[in-house]
């Protein structure tokens, strides 16, 4: 019931329009939206077939954000570029530096919430998922900042996300300009980390797997777009799952797994038809818009939250899929595992207040304290 009202508050029209679409079969032509995918095997193929379905296009999300990033920022990129560009980011988030990021920003914000919920007090997971996710984003453009600055950090990239609704298709003049003021505070730090090229640092690491200023500083950016909101969202809505049914005691491997299925952090996928092609039986021509409503793929009809059960193959079709598949996957997990460690050690949790956010673009908490049951 939580995860619907927090759908609800998110998008009071949208979600229970997604929602009826999604029952109305696997690929359903919409007018004015574009052409919506309800399933998880049909998405798989629409996103790995870079030929007919591009993200730089218009009408994709990738194109959204050029007028601010400039053309070249992964997200907004196709063909021999975009893979040239993940090619020289494949060594970036290994396991041992990802684990290294989150062990030297996470230790300090854990620790404090960690003294709170030992002493019987109670913690908004909200905040502390925020303010860890506000610590990577500052450890990555290389920013040795205080928990406040955390926090405004990620304030900066909720300005950005409040500019986006699921139905937008180009930002105004204004909100470009917003963005684009906004994004100076990653990547003016970011520029300075990839001049020391210091290779402790996430940009100086990029400058040492040969990128560009201009592509390190592009690929700075898109972190903090897809990789602050995303992960801060999740985090309290895991735990929320984990107390709302019970299952506190649940591997937390598995447990992490359904409740990614299950909240689909990242609700849907847009992409731009770029050659006459097929999607399901639905045939499309360039211009046209393909939606993936993600959230619908990877519902599994008569299952709730069954971290024990076996999943069904979704290919993890939250994190995407094909050649712009999640980069940040394996900084995302271990942040998850990191903040959700520190927090079930003190388990059995119990809610003591929680409030849905309004407005937002990824559906999430705005309050969820939690104390010592
Ligand atoms: C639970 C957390 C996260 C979820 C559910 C998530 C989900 C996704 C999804 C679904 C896509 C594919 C979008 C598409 O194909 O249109 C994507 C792409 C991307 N993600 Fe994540 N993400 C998460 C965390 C992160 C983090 C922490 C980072 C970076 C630090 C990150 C960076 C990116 C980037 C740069 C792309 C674009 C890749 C490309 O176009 O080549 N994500 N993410």
């Amino acid at each position: 019931m939580g995860e619907t009202l927090l759908h609800l508050a998110a998008h009071p029209l949208a979600f229970p329009f997604l929602r009826l679409v999604g029952r109305c079969g696997p690929v359903v032509r919409v007018p004015g939206i574009g052409v919506v995918v309800n399933d998880a095997a049909v998405a798989h193929r629409v996103l790995r077939d870079t030929t007919a379905f591009g993200k730089s296009g218009r009408g994709s999300s990738g194109a959204l954000w050029t007028p601010v990033l400039g053309p070249s920022v992964l997200l907004n990129m196709d063909g021999p570029a975009h893979t040239e560009l993940r090619r020289k980011l494949a060594g970036l988030f290994t396991p041992a530096a990802v684990e290294a990021i989150c062990a030297d920003v996470l230790a300090a914000p854990l620790a404090r919430a960690e003294r709170r919920l030992a002493a019987g007090g109670t913690v908004d997971l909200v905040d502390l998922a925020r303010t860890c996710a506000g610590a990577v984003i500052c450890a990555i453009v290389g920013l040795d900042a205080d928990e406040a600055e955390c926090r405004r950090m990620f304030a900066r990239g909720e300005e950005i996300a409040a500019t986006v609704r699921l139905s937008t298709k180009q930002l105004s003049d204004r909100q470009v300009a917003t963005a684009r003021r906004v994004l100076g505070g990653i990547t003016g730090p970011a520029a300075r980390a990839y001049a020391a090229g210091d290779p402790s640092t996430v940009v100086g690491r990029m400058r040492e797997l040969g990128l560009s200023e201009r592509e390190a500083l592009g690929a700075a950016a898109a972190f903090f777009l897809t990789g602050t909101e995303t992960v801060a969202s999740f985090l309290p809505r895991l735990v929320a799952l984990l107390c709302d049914h019970d299952r506190q005691d649940a591997e937390p491997g598995a447990a992490v797994e359904e409740a990614l299925r299950l909240t689909t952090p990242s609700p849907v996928m847009l992409r731009a038809v770029t050659a006459a092609a097929r999607v399901g039986t639905v045939r499309v021509r360039p211009g046209q818009r393909v939606v993936i409503a993600t959230y619908n793929c990877t519902r599994v009809p008569g299952r709730g939250f069954a971290p024990e059960r076996a999943r069904p193959d979704l290919g993890r079709l939250w994190f995407g899929s094909g050649p712009h598949s999640c980069i940040g996957y394996p900084l995302a997990t271990a942040q998850i595992r990191a903040v959700a460690g520190a927090v079930l050690r003190h388990a059995p949790l119990r809610v003591v207040r929680r409030r849905y956010a309004t407005g937002v673009l990824i559906p999430g908490y705005r309050v969820l304290e939690v104390a010592r049951a």
